[in-house]
């Protein structure tokens, strides 16, 4: 326990942020003290709803604090085509209670978590970046003891949400420039390593026989639209759990990253200035490239552990 790394999610889930929750959660190396909420794939109340769901299911006694219900600035459009209209369709869930729900936001409640720690906290956050903005402007003094973020989000390539933009960057763009000026060490795995981030068939064919949450992952993954059963999901959000547990998959390049803010039609879209085009200090560690079949094995045997 005491070599477990203590990190926060910062999630809205989201299929793809559902199984990767599990993997941090059951993978014995990883200490979740927290997972704070924010509107992205749908609503504040829905992906907190859907957190709650989630713990209750995996039996995982894990405080949950709600955040920011709307980007800084722009207007809050969510990703139900892709994760359906509740954010986690496909699965019954039985009805939880809210006794992991705190009274503090996701801000006043990463504060403390990281104020109270023994040892610097890795934030990772896999969904917009409004709450961990928040967190940085409101109470500066918890980056001394924060380790690194390790952040689902960005793009080395094209996006999602525009030509060149990628859904938790875009979604708030002036958040995720906040996040990356904010002279912390980042790591950013960002689309283009998630698209390779693929469960082919012969991977979901296993999960039904993997117990319980195996099961589970395989029925939200018949509503997933991030990919298809037939030519390989996009397990977007596993890759920053991936990061942490099995970084070698990677391959990264110190670099500098930027976020378009101005952009009518490239808002949100993260340059990561590997020629050095900026003319800014390095901020930030992207995954280039990920090695597939790893990240395959990795997964099935992450999936398999959560019992
Ligand atoms: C990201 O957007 C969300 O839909 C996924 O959960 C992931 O965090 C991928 O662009
Ligand atoms: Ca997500």
């Amino acid at each position: 326990f005491m070599n477990k790394r203590p990190i926060i999610i910062d999630t809205d889930p989201g299929i793809d942020d559902a199984v990767a929750i599990a993997i941090a959660l059951f993978s014995g190396e990883l200490d979740v003290r927290l997972l704070t909420t924010v509107a992205g794939n749908v609503s504040l109340d829905k992906v907190t709803y859907n957190t709650l769901r989630l713990l209750q299911f995996y039996g995982k006694e894990v405080p949950v604090a709600k955040g920011a219900d709307a980007p800084l600035i722009r207007p809050f459009l969510d990703a139900s085509n892709v994760h359906g209209a509740s954010g986690m369709e496909g699965f019954d869930f039985e009805e939880p209670d809210d006794h992991l729900l705190l009274k503090e936001n996701a801000a006043e409640a990463m504060r403390r978590v990281i104020l109270e720690s023994d040892r610097p906290v890795t934030l990772v956050p896999i969904a917009p970046l409004t709450n961990i903005a928040l967190l940085l402007k409101t109470f500066p003094e918890v980056k001394g003891n924060i380790d690194e973020i390790v952040m689902m989000g960005g793009s080395a390539a094209r996006g999602n949400k525009g030509v060149m933009s990628e859904f938790n960057v875009a979604t708030d763009p002036e958040a995720a420039k906040i996040v990356f000026d904010a002279g912390l060490p980042i790591v950013m795995a960002g689309l283009d390593v998630g698209w390779k981030a693929l469960v082919l068939p012969e991977d979901s064919a296993k999960l039904p026989a993997m117990g319980e949450v195996g099961r589970m992952a395989y029925c939200l993954f018949q509503k997933y639209r991030g990919g298809s059963m037939k030519t390989g999901l996009k397990m977007y959000d596993s890759c920053a759990i991936a990061y942490l547990l099995d970084p070698g998959m990677y391959q990264m390049e110190e670099t500098t990253v930027d976020v378009e803010l101005s952009g009518s039609m490239t808002a949100g879209c993260t340059l990561v200035d590997l020629k050095g085009y900026l003319g800014k200090p390095h901020n930030a560690k992207v995954c280039m490239d990920i090695d597939q079949d790893r990240f395959r094995t990795w997964f099935l045997n992450g999936i398999e552990k959560c019992v």
